[in-house]
């Protein structure tokens, strides 16, 4: 697995607002689509492209265009939705595919609720969208579903992530023979006692919709 942590001022100046208590609900959204534009931009990075013969008006050249099939956007709901617009933007012709994800605020365990996603993945780059990995539970069992549908090729874009869950996602993906890239605007210092990450922003879901 790797792990891309995005170093760039505007990345780090958007990310401390966010993080702000005092930021309030209509401009932590709008944060939210600005920042994860450009970590979606680093992570399309190796978005899969065929060479395509065009003619400008002087004259013959090849370029590129988005490989078939077309790579899939996964949101985990709820606060995954507050990144989609921001993606979108990017990659206008992905398709889309929900998870509905929760975890239970106790024992930390991540469970599914929701799911509208095709049965075959096969061949496809999936783009999973969640803004915190925290214990890293919610992103394991995403990927792992995601893979038992034939997914080949998995980058979850985070807001944050916590080093603990990092390592944990590591541990829970072992022995998966897909590749699975995160990238996040910033590794933060830890987890507290409730498996909120720290400094981090508190809840994303709560701060993106209330
Ligand atoms: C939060 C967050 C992630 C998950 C991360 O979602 O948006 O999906 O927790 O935690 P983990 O890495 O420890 O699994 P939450 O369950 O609060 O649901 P919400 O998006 O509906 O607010």
């Amino acid at each position: 697995m790797r792990v891309n942590v995005v170093n760039h001022p505007l990345v780090s100046h958007k990310l401390t607002v966010l993080r702000d208590e005092h930021t309030d609900s209509p401009t932590f959204r709008r944060l939210t689509d600005e920042l994860v534009t450009l970590l979606a931009y680093e992570a399309t990075r190796e978005v899969r492209v065929d060479p395509k013969p065009i003619t400008t008006p002087v004259g013959p050249t090849t370029g590129v265009y988005l490989a078939q099939p077309k790579p899939m956007v996964v949101p985990i709901l709820r606060a995954g939705l507050g990144m989609l617009d921001g993606m979108m933007r990017l990659l206008p012709t992905a398709e889309v595919g929900f998870l509905g994800m929760v975890r239970n605020e106790e024992t930390l365990e991540a469970s599914t609720y929701a799911e509208r996603l095709p049965d075959d993945l096969s061949g496809r780059q999936c783009y999973v969208l969640d803004p915190m990995l925290a214990t890293g539970g919610t992103l394991a069992a995403a990927i792992t579903f995601l893979t038992s549908r034939g997914a080949d090729d998995i980058t979850a874009i985070c807001l944050l992530a916590a080093p603990e869950g990092v390592a944990n996602l590591e541990k829970g993906l072992e022995g998966l023979d897909v590749p699975v890239t995160v990238v996040t605007a910033a590794l933060d210092q830890k987890l507290n006692e409730k498996g909120y990450i720290v400094p981090g922003l508190g809840d994303a879901g709560d701060r993106l919709y209330g």
